[in-house]
C-alpha cells in the first residue's frame, strides 16, 4: 500500500516518535508500505512520521532500487558515531520542490534494530551517512530545515504559507 506523504505544516512531523516495542508481522508489512511509499515518492529515505505514523521506524535505500542489500530498516536508530564534514543539497519528501546545502557529519554510525528486533550497527559515508542523520532527524521531530540559517528557514516557511494559502500544498 502507498501510503501519501505529510507535508511541513503537519505537526506529526515536530514530534518525538515512539520506541517500537513489537516486532510482529503488522510491523513487517508497514516495512514494506514504507519503502513502497518512499520509491513510489522517488526518495531515498523515509520516516514513519512521513506517512502520518509517529513510531520510530525509518527506511533507506540510497541507491534507488539498483543495489537491493542497500535497503536499510532503522528501527528505534540512534547515532552512536560521527566523523568529518560534508556539505551539500539536501532535501525531503515532505518539503517538496525545496533544496538547501547542509553541513552533516561524512562518516556516520547508526545503531538500530532490524524488523526481527535484532540490534545492528552500520557505518555510511557520504549520501548514507546524510541519509542516517536526515531519518534520525525526523523520529526526533526535527526537519533539515533546523541545520539552515534562521533566514533561510523563513524564506523557506514564507513561501510555503503563500503555497498554502494557494491550495498548492
Ligand atoms: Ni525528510
Amino acid at each position: 500500500m502507498i501510503y501519501p506523504i505529510v507535508k511541513f505544516g503537519d505537526p506529526v512531523l515536530d514530534r518525538p516518535a515512539a520506541e517500537v516495542t513489537i516486532f510482529d508481522d503488522d510491523l513487517k508489512k508497514l516495512i514494506e508500505d514504507m519503502f513502497e511509499s518512499m520509491y513510489a515518492a522517488r526518495g531515498v529515505g523515509l520516516a514513519a512520521p512521513q506517512i502520518g505514523i509517529g513510531r520510530r521506524i525509518a527506511v533507506v535505500d540510497v541507491t534507488f532500487k539498483e543495489d537491493p542489500k542497500a535497503k536499510l530498516v532503522l528501527i528505534n536508530p540512534e547515532i552512536v558515531g560521527k566523523e568529518g564534514r560534508q556539505r551539500g543539497s539536501e532535501g525531503c519528501l515532505s518539503i517538496p520542490d525545496f533544496r538547501e546545502d547542509v553541513s552533516r557529519a561524512k562518516i556516520v554510525t547508526v545503531r538500530a534494530q532490524d524488523a526481527t528486533g535484532k540490534f545492528f550497527e552500520h557505518t555510511g559515508e557520504d549520501l548514507l551517512a546524510r541519509a542516517f542523520l536526515h531519518e534520525t532527524d525526523h523520529l526526533n521531530g526535527k526537519l533539515y530545515i533546523s541545520h539552515i540559517s534562521a533566514l533561510k528557514r523563513d524564506l523557506i516557511k514564507r513561501k510555503i504559507k503563500k503555497l498554502v494559502k494557494a491550495g498548492e500544498w
